[in-house]
């Protein structure tokens, strides 16, 4: 079978795809090759992948490692339904549970961040016998119903159409757009946020809520990094009322803030905590729920009701233990400290020197510029949930010069895969501050 060229793949993309959050008929890069933190199109152009496609090839394209392994299990055996045992899965669940911590001890495996967060909220409702679920308004949690209704930002509406019961949202804080500043106002802003939540779970009831989601960094809506006491006020709640924490670790998780998952930072432990991308690089679809001691003997009594036929698939699992290992044989956690002290830096530098940027926010590999028009008033770029040209403009020019970034609203976001080199980030760092000149000179 001949190969097809990079002008059909791109016009069969534009004619027979039906493409996530688009309107059917755009063109995409068609990509001939991917390695390391590059893509390459067609006709040579090459481009570093500065968002690792979406926050989840953590260890690069083509990581040989990572192959050999997805190859040696397809020789092997490919799949075992969930009902069998099998090395790889077996491997994986242990693997997954002593990296979690001592408090957890099971794991239930799913395809995604979505079926991980979906099947998170059954297992809260089955074991409280609570049925809401609390999630903030700046969140994202998934596309399918349920996880997609437990999201907070504008991609729920769609789902909300035919309903889904029981989902309560509140705000979490967000300093800079509230008009705080970092390291002096994190006490006010904590126990105002804080004490709006405690009152809202009052008038929900407090016996009717399962479980509270959240991201434990909050990533595809601006990388939020919460008030000093944010996260540790919310376990606090949980406990006073007998909720569940579930942490989504589905993009903050497998080291790209720095520790192994997000919720590491905080002094806090929750009860589950959900993961996909980062556990197989996203080279094969895997996520799944980690359970506490407390929610395992639950289903160590009562009938586990969710079940996917490709729970715990062998070749996901067999790539989820390489990469497992890759992150903790190379060191990533410590690498990705080390990155984050220049990503850090010039994104400080940024901030200084352009008008444009009016916070940058950065932990490990995971960071965002806020697009501000005016850097007095803090207003921002683009105003929330309405359409806008300024940051696709932003966007483009990027990728003119070979940088691929990630956004939503008013902010650009930097997060490359976990393995880039300092030669790597130090050279395509300035295309960043070239284009905000040009955001500076054109967009504001
Ligand atoms: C925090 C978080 N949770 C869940 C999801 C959904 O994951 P998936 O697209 O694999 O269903 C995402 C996707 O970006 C995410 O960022």
């Amino acid at each position: 079978m001949g190969k097809l060229s990079g002008t059909e793949i791109k016009e069969l993309h534009r004619d027979y795809i039906l493409q996530s959050w688009s309107v059917a008929g755009k063109d995409a890069i068609p990509v001939a090759k991917a390695e390391g933190i590059f893509l390459y199109d067609y006709d040579d152009n090459k481009y570093a992948d500065m968002s690792s496609q979406l926050v989840c090839t953590n260890l690069g394209h083509g990581n040989k490692e990572i192959i050999e392994a997805l190859k040696e299990q397809a020789d092997w055996m490919p799949f075992m339904a969930p009902s069998y045992a099998t090395d790889a899965k077996s491997r994986l669940a242990k693997k997954l549970v002593d990296l979690a911590g001592p408090s957890f001890r099971r794991v239930f495996f799913t395809n995604s961040g979505a079926e991980s967060n979906e099947n998170a909220i059954k297992m809260a409702r089955m074991v409280t016998g609570r049925t809401k679920i609390f999630s903030c308004y700046r969140s994202y949690h998934g596309a399918t119903l349920g996880a997609s209704n437990a999201s907070g930002d504008a991609r729920r509406f769609a789902a909300e159409l035919g309903g889904a019961n029981g989902f309560v949202k509140f705000m979490n804080p967000h300093m800079y757009q509230d008009g705080y500043t970092r390291g002096v106002d994190d006490a006010e802003c904590t126990e105002k946020a804080l004490k709006a939540l405690e009152q809202q779970i009052r008038y929900e009831g407090p016996n009717q809520i399962a479980a509270v989601l959240m991201e434990s960094i909050v990533g595809a809506n601006g990388v939020i990094l919460p008030p000093e006491g944010y996260m540790e006020g919310i376990r606090t709640l949980c406990d006073k009322y007998g909720i569940l924490l579930i942490m989504d670790e589905v993009m903050a998780g497998f080291y790209r803030t720095g520790p192994t998952f997000g919720w590491q930072h905080f002094d806090l432990v929750p009860d589950m905590i959900t993961f996909a991308k980062g556990v197989t690089n996203a080279y094969v679809p895997l996520g799944g729920v980690i359970v506490n001691e407390t929610i395992s003997e639950y289903f160590e009594e009562n009938v586990l009701q969710c079940g996917l036929t490709y729970s715990g698939h062998t070749l996901a699992c067999a790539v989820g233990n390489a990469c497992v290992d890759y992150y903790e044989k190379h060191q990533i956690g410590a690498h990705v400290l080390e990155m984050e002290a220049i990503l850090k830096g010039f994104m400080e530098e940024m901030v200084e020197k352009h008008p444009s940027v009016g916070e940058a926010r950065c932990i490990g590999l995971f960071s965002a510029f806020e697009m501000v028009k005016d850097k007095e008033t803090r207003e921002t770029l683009t105003t929330y949930n309405e359409p806008n040209t300024a940051m696709p403009a932003i966007l483009g020019k990027l990728k003119e010069k070979g940088f691929l970034a990630f956004s939503r609203d008013n902010y650009v976001s930097i997060c490359p895969p976990l393995t880039i080199r300092k030669e790597e980030l130090e050279e395509y760092l300035p295309i960043v501050d070239e284009v905000f000149t040009w955001v500076d000179e054109t967009l504001i």
